[in-house]
């Protein structure tokens, strides 16, 4: 791995773990640390020895957004000549499932970046947030159109034109988050989450997360009809083979990723 300034990584068997390390500022979103996070997400990709990731941040605050000082004097040019933010929506197309474990503030930028990954483990701790209609904006990398497809439009426009937060607990009802788990236990349960998908046949693994992210870009019975023909393609797989032969000799199947 590269020497990173902003992030911290390491691999725990066969998951890679980021964490988002800019303590005296919240985490908050820097261009250094989204170059970062992008990075070190594709080396852990395409890394044959990982088989899902981790992105998580400090007790405080998984991340406090995009860095609101690195943005405060930029013009309408500085932004859209650059495509500012453009690059963040990297993270969203890593082929391998990502986690987001949140501990703390998840504003702006940092909700979004966790609404990127597969899905959000959260501490009880956690705070879900679309702050941006405070500093003058929106949501620029996914908050108003992910947000709304996992909560709702009712509850996503309350959070985008009041800018409140949500508690973990709201999060978790309100389909935000997959599991909520005492703050001491998040990394054991998100490790533990990320170890079993990494212990799963990867070719099924990538066929799962690409079939339900083509439920939000697709009509139900274009869906469907793309799932049924990964699904019949998955009979060309060994792991096919050997995970149907597992159940059946009673045994634990031993998958070779192919
Ligand atoms: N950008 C830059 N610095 C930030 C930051 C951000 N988004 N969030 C926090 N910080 C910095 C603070 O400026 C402060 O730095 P100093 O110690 O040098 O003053 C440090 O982190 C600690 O923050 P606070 O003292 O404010 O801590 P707090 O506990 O009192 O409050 C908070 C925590 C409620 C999260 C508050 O920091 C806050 O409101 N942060 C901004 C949240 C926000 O508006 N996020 C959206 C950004 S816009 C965006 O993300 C656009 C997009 O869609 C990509």
């Amino acid at each position: 791995m590269a020497e990173y300034e902003t992030i911290l990584t390491e691999t725990d068997g066969a998951v890679g773990i980021v964490t988002l390390n800019r303590p005296k500022a919240l985490n908050a979103l820097s261009a250094q640390l989204v170059d970062e996070l992008v990075d070190a997400l594709g080396a852990f990709d395409a890394d044959p020895a990982i088989g899902c990731m981790i992105i998580t941040g400090s007790e405080k605050a998984f991340a406090a957004g995009a860095d609101i000082t690195e943005m405060a004097t930029k013009s309408f040019w500085d932004a859209f000549g650059d495509d500012f933010l453009a690059k963040w929506d990297r993270v969203g197309t890593m082929r391998k499932p990502v986690i987001a474990a949140v501990q703390g503030f998840a504003l702006g930028g940092g909700c979004e970046i966790a609404m990127m990954c597969d899905f959000i483990i959260a501490a009880d701790t956690a705070k879900f947030g679309q702050p941006e209609i405070n500093l003058g904006v929106i949501p620029g990398v996914g908050g108003t159109q992910r947000l709304t497809r996992a909560i709702g439009k009712a509850k996503a426009m309350d959070m985008v034109l009041t800018g409140r937060m949500m508690s973990a607990e709201e999060a978790e009802r309100s389909g935000l988050v997959s599991r909520v788990v005492p703050a001491a236990e998040l990394m054991d349960e998100a490790k533990k989450a990320a170890a079993t998908i990494a212990s799963r046949s990867l070719p099924s693994v990538l066929a799962g997360k690409e079939s339900v992210n083509r439920a939000f870009e697709t009509t139900l019975s274009e869906g469907c009809r793309f799932e049924r023909r990964i699904f019949h393609g998955l009979f060309a797989t060994d792991d096919q083979k050997e995970g149907m032969a597992a159940f059946v000799e009673k045994r634990k199947p031993s998958f070779r990723n192919r």
